[in-house]
């Protein structure tokens, strides 16, 4: 089945929660952002939704030079992710929590984490995983979606728990196999974890200083929205950032990322790796994103709705399109390899 038809199905089960619309930008109206006032977030941006919006704005912005006289080839989309080889640049996004859209009956927290591992896997890709409030020690879907569905073949993005926490669970992906781990230091506004008497933190460049000395995996830090945030995160030990805001869903009215992603780069880039996240879509907005000085990119609420209508099945065909879309935009814009793509690409 086609990306359209498990999007199809993914309409009919996360009816109320996500429209699966042509245009997936948060926009008033959407049903997704109808949930953000005094209820929980469901799939939707935190407060207005203009952090979700300006996301998919800021991509909306930006055009492709189009240039197609000259040799002809095939573009090379293969990426080396921390030592990996990967079939394209792009991997799913940390992401938890069935209840945001729609709960066990629409697909459970140990199927969303299996199908999103292995559908990645099965594409030549890195499915990567989350941190909620329902996750704890006697509950680790992704664990075992990682560690043992997959082999280790998975990266785990903690919230910003406390310490000695966090330093067991990397220990226990460390033991796992897992290719790396880090935070999300966005997450230190939830309240629900807290609510849940599982508190998160601000973390000082020390404190994790501390989580990257306490376990030999690469370590991630998500979440960046600044040039300082990135350079402190870089000088921490980071072995990559993500560049992100939550895909809109932490603190209301921040810019899109392609809008801070130039600045982050001027200021970060041969000092970590840099990856993106927000509002990408389809190839041509990866090509974007990596135009404009990311390396590599994650797909958020796509990947929600491949696994729901599709499964691993699912997920895999949505990664296998997303390298045709991108492979088609390098060809169109005169970039054989990753490594010929430069601001130049981009109006
Ligand atoms: C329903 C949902 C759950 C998410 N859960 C997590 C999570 O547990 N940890 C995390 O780091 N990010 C989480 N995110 C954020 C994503 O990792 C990513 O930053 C964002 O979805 C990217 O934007 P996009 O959805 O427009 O692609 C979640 C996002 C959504 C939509």
């Amino acid at each position: 089945m086609s990306v359209e038809e498990h999007r199809d199905i993914a309409r009919q089960k996360m009816k109320g929660h996500c429209g699966v619309y042509k245009h997936c930008d948060g926009a008033d109206g959407r049903v997704c952002q109808r949930n953000a006032y005094g209820k929980s977030i469901g799939f939707g941006g935190v407060g207005s939704g203009q952090s979700f919006y300006n996301n998919y704005n800021a991509l909306q912005k930006i055009k492709l030079k189009m240039r197609v006289i000259g040799e002809n080839y095939t573009p090379d989309t293969t990426y080396e992710f921390l030592g990996h080889n990967l079939t394209l640049p792009v991997m799913g996004a940390s992401l938890t929590g069935v209840n945001s859209f729609g709960g066990d009956s629409v697909i459970t927290e140990a199927d969303f984490c299996r199908n999103t591992v292995l559908g990645a896997k099965d594409a030549g890709t890195i499915g990567w995983r989350g941190d909620t409030y329902t996750y704890d020690w006697d509950f680790m879907p992704c664990y075992d979606a990682i560690c043992t569905a997959a082999g280790g073949w998975g990266v785990k993005i903690s919230k910003p728990r406390d310490q000695e926490i966090l330093k067991k669970v990397f220990k226990k992906y460390e033991d796992g196999g897992a290719i790396a781990a880090g935070i999300d230091v966005d997450g230190s506004g939830s309240t629900i974890m807290a609510a849940y008497s599982k508190p998160v933190f601000k973390k000082t460049p020390e404190d994790i200083k501390e989580l990257v000395a306490s376990t030999k995996l690469p370590f991630i830090i998500k979440g960046i929205m600044d040039p300082e945030d990135a350079v402190a995160a870089a000088e921490a030990g980071a072995a990559a950032i993500v560049v992100s805001n939550h895909g809109g869903r932490v603190l209301d009215s921040t810019p899109g990322t392609a809008e801070v992603l130039p600045a982050i780069v001027d200021a970060a880039k041969g000092k970590t790796r840099i990856l993106v996240d927000g509002g990408i879509r389809n190839g041509y907005d990866v090509l974007k994103m990596l135009g404009i000085g990311a390396e590599a990119v994650l797909i958020g609420r796509d990947t929600v709705r491949a696994a729901v209508g599709g499964g691993t099945e699912g997920v895999k065909v949505l990664y296998e399109w997303y390298q045709k879309t991108l492979a088609k935009a390098m060809k169109m814009t005169n970039v054989p390899t990753l490594e010929d793509i430069t601001r130049e690409i981009i109006y």
